[in-house]
C-alpha cells in the first residue's frame, strides 16, 4: 500500500504535492519522491525514509523541521530547490510501502525511463513483472531498481515512443494513449500515474484493483490515492471505475476504458474537512484499518497462486526437501499474532497432520522446547521487530530449527533472520491495537498450511486451488459484513457500562474469542476474558451473574455439527445463570436465534476460516465501546504497537 499524489494547474506543483504526501503518509512511509515537469525536462527527487527526508531535499530552511505546520503553505518561489523545481505546475508524489525491493533511494518512486523524460509512481503490485523485467532486458533496457513498478516506465517509454513513431499527434492524448497500452500488459493491482517532460500540461493516471480519485478545482485538477490528498483545496471529486485511465490537465479530465472507449467516473462531494484527513475522513486510525479489511486480505493473497497451482512464498532459503523433512512445526508470536496463530494450528494439522504447537515467544525459549533439523518454527509478527519473538527465533536457529517467517514489514529484523519469509501486504497499521494486520496473518497461515500440504504430497492443486478459491471469495464477504455494523455498534453503546465481558467459543472459535476479550481489554480497560467454552463449567462460570454479557463465537451449523449442537448447550448453561448472550453465528442459523438476547450474523464460509469473519464484529465492539467510555482508541494507555524489549 503506498500513497499517490498528481496535480495540473496554474500553481507551483511541488508544495501541493508534498502536502498531499503529508496526508497520504498512513498509507506508507519508507521512502517517498516527486517528479514534476518544469521547462521541457522532468526534475525528480526520492529518498529513503520518511516525507522528512525528502523535504530536506528542497532545503531545509524550508522543510527541514518535518512538522505538518511548515510544510501546510509551500511558497516553492522561496525553496532552494533545484532550479526550476518549484515552477513546475504537473507533477506527481509518491509515499512507499515497499513490497518489491527494499526501502532505499534507488528503490524509492517515481521510477524513470531510460532517457529520464517519463516518471512513473505505483501502488500495487505488478504480478507479471518478472516476466516484463525479462522481455525489456532483452530489448537492452538495464533495470536501475528492484521495484516491479520500473519495468511500467520503459514500457510506457516504449508505447510513447511507437505511439510517435506511427505518426500520432503530440499532447496529452498521446499520453494517454502510451498509458492504455501499458495496462493492457500489466497483471495483479495497481495504480499508476505518469508524466512526460513533452507533456507538460498534463498527468495521466490509471486504476486497477488499487484506489485512485480525482479532484476537481478551478483551473486545477488532482489525482490521488483518497481525497484526504487534495481536501484542502477541493471537495469535489470523482471516483474512477475499475480498468479505466484518466488524462487530467488544468482544465479537463478524460476518462476511458483500457481500450479507449469513453467512460464515466461517479461524481461525489466530500463532506468532512481536512483535519480529518490523516485517517482518512474516520474518527480512529483503527476504524479505518477495520475498513480496509477487505482490501488487506484480497491484496494479501494477490499472486500467490502460480499457474500450476502452487502457492508461492516471498523469500525461501529452504528447498521442498526441507519442508518434506518436518515432523513438528511451532508456531511462535505475541499478542494478537499469537491469537492468529492459534487459529493456524487447527488449519495445518488438519491439512498437513504435522503435530503444530502454538508458544506464547515470550515463553518459548525459557521451557527448552524440543526442537531440531527437522523441526519448523513459524515466527509470526506484523512488526517483525518484536524482541520476545525475535529471541525465541533465534533460540530455534541455534537448536538448528527452520524458521518461516509471516510479516507484515518489509525487511524487518525478524523476516531478514529467518529461512523463508510469507509477507503480508495488509498495508501500515497505525493504531496499536491490530486489525487488518491480524486478518492477514491468518490469511498467511492458511498459505503456509497449503503450502506445506501440497510440498509434501497431501492436498493436490486442484484441492489447494479450492481452498484458495474460498479465500478469495472472503474479501466480499468482509465488505458485506462490514456494511451492517450498525446494530454492532448500538451495541457497545449498550455494553460500555458493563463491569465485564465474557467470550466463548470452541474450535477456531476459541482463539477468536481470546482475540475480542484481548481487544476490549487493550482498548476498553474492561475486565474480559476469552474461554474455551467446554471449560466455562470447571470454573469461569461462577463469574456470571445477571446480566452479564457473554460474547458466544457460534460455528456454522453446515461444518462439524456436534461443534455447533456443543455451544448451543454452553448458550444455554450461561443463559440460565442470567447472562446476556450475544451471539456471533452464521446468517440462516436460525437454531441458535432463540438462545440470542443480541444477534450478529456474519456470511457463511468454512468453519476453518470463519476466524476471517467473526472476529471483526468483535474489533467493531472493542472499538466502540473504548470510545465510548472516552478512550483514546489508536493509542491505549500503557501500550506500544511494535515491543522491542523483552
Ligand atoms: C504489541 C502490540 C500488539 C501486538 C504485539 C505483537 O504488544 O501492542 O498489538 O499484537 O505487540 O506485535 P507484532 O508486531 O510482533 O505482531
Amino acid at each position: 500500500m503506498c500513497g499517490i499524489v498528481g496535480y495540473v494547474g496554474a500553481r507551483p506543483a511541488l508544495g501541493i504535492v508534498l502536502d498531499g504526501l503529508r496526508r497520504l503518509e498512513y498509507r506508507g512511509y519508507d521512502s517517498a519522491g516527486v517528479a514534476i515537469v518544469c521547462d521541457d525536462e522532468l526534475r525528480t527527487e526520492k529518498r529513503a525514509g520518511k516525507l522528512t527526508n525528502l523535504e530536506k531535499a528542497f532545503g531545509d530552511e524550508r522543510f527541514g523541521t518535518g512538522t505538518a505546520e511548515d510544510t501546510t503553505t509551500v511558497d516553492s518561489t522561496c525553496c532552494p530547490a533545484p532550479v526550476g523545481i518549484g515552477d513546475g505546475t504537473a507533477g506527481i508524489g509518491h509515499t512507499r510501502w515497499a513490497t518489491h525491493g527494499g526501502p532505499t533511494d534507488r528503490n524509492a518512486h517515481p521510477h524513470l525511463s531510460r532517457d529520464g523524460r517519463v516518471a512513473v509512481i505505483h501502488n500495487g503490485i505488478i504480478e507479471n513483472f518478472a516476466k516484463l523485467v525479462a522481455e525489456l532486458e532483452a530489448d537492452g533496457v538495464e533495470f536501475v531498481s528492484d521495484t516491479d513498478t520500473e519495468c511500467a516506465a520503459h514500457l510506457l517509454a516504449a508505447a510513447l515512443a511507437d505511439l510517435r513513431a506511427a505518426g500520432e499527434p503530440e499532447g496529452p492524448r498521446l499520453l494517454a494513449a502510451a498509458m492504455r497500452r501499458v495496462c493492457q500488459r500489466l497483471e495483479g493491482a495497481f495504480t499508476l500515474l505518469a508524466v512526460d517532460a513533452s507533456i507538460p500540461d498534463a498527468v495521466v493516471g490509471a486504476r486497477r484493483n488499487s484506489p485512485l480519485v480525482v479532484g476537481r478545482g478551478p483551473g486545477e485538477h488532482y489525482l490521488a490515492s483518497d481525497v484526504s490528498a487534495f481536501i484542502e483545496h477541493t471537495r469535489d471529486a470523482v471516483e474512477l471505475g475499475q480498468d479505466q485511465v484518466v488524462l487530467i490537465t488544468a482544465d479537463s479530465i478524460e476518462i476511458t476504458d483500457f481500450d479507449g472507449a469513453p467512460a464515466l467516473g461517479r461524481d461525489f462531494h466530500i463532506d468532512w474537512d481536512a483535519s480529518a484527513a490523516e485517517k482518512g475522513g474516520y474518527d480512529y486510525f483503527m476504524l479505518k484499518e477495520i475498513a480496509e479489511q477487505p482490501q488487506a486480505v484480497a491484496d494479501t493473497l494477490l499472486g500467490r497462486l502460480t499457474e500450476s497451482g502452487e502457492i508461492m512464498l516471498d523469500e525461501v532459503r529452504l528447498t521442498d526437501q526441507d519442508l518434506r523433512d518436518v515432523d513438528k512445526i511451532f508456531i511462535v508470536a505475541c499478542g494478537t499474532a499469537y491469537h492468529s496463530g492459534m487459529i493456524a494450528k487447527y488449519a495445518i494439522e488438519h491439512w498437513t497432520r504435522i503435530p503444530c504447537e502454538v508458544e506464547l515467544a515470550s515463553e518459548f525459549r525459557y521451557r527448552d522446547p524440543v526442537l531440531d533439523r527437522s523441526t519448523l518454527v513459524v515466527a509470526i509478527s506484523q512488526s517483525g521487530e518484536t524482541m520476545d519473538t525475535l529471541m525465541a527465533l533465534r533460540h530455534a536457529k541455534e537448536q538448528k530449527a527452520r524458521v518461516l517467517a509471516i510479516c507484515n514489514t518489509n525487511g524487518s529484523t525478524i523476516p531478514r533472520e529467518s529461512d523463508a519469509v510469507l509477507y503480508t501486504h495488509g498495508g501500515p497499521e497505525i493504531a496499536v491495537a491490530s486489525t487488518k494486520a491480524f486478518l492477514t496473518m491468518v490469511v498467511a497461515c492458511y498459505l503456509i498450511g497449503l503450502h506445506l500440504a501440497q510440498v509434501r504430497g497431501i492436498k493436490y492443486a486442484d484441492e489447494v486451488e479450492a481452498v484458495v478459491s474460498q479465500l478469495q471469495g472472503i474479501p466480499d464477504k468482509l465488505r458485506q459484513l462490514l456494511a451492517s455494523m450498525e446494530p454492532v455498534r448500538q451495541l457497545a453503546r449498550d455494553l460500555s457500562t458493563a463491569n465485564q465481558v465474557l467470550f466463548i467459543g470452541r474450535h477456531v472459535g476459541y482463539p477468536v474469542a481470546l482475540e475480542g476479550a484481548l481487544k476490549l481489554k487493550e482498548l476498553a480497560y474492561m475486565h474480559a476474558e476469552g474461554f474455551a467454552a467446554g471449560e466455562l463449567k470447571h470454573g469461569p462460570i461462577a463469574l456470571i451473574d445477571q446480566g452479564t454479557p457473554v460474547v458466544c463465537v457460534v460455528p456454522s451449523p453446515a461444518g462439524r455439527g456436534m461443534l455447533h449442537d456443543k455451544i448451543v448447550s454452553n448458550i444455554q448453561e450461561v443463559r440460565a445463570r442470567g447472562a446476556r448472550t450475544v451471539v456471533i453465528a452464521e446468517e440462516g442459523d436460525t437454531a441458535v436465534a432463540r438462545y440470542a438476547d443480541d444477534l450478529i450474523y456474519v456470511p457463511r464460509t468454512p468453519t476453518l476460516l470463519a476466524p476471517l469473519l467473526t472476529t471483526v464484529p468483535l474489533q467493531v465492539l472493542a472499538c466502540e465501546i473504548a470510545a465510548a467510555r472516552g478512550h483514546d482508541v489508536d493509542q491505549p494507555r500503557n501500550l506500544a504497537k511494535s515491543v522491542t524489549v523483552e
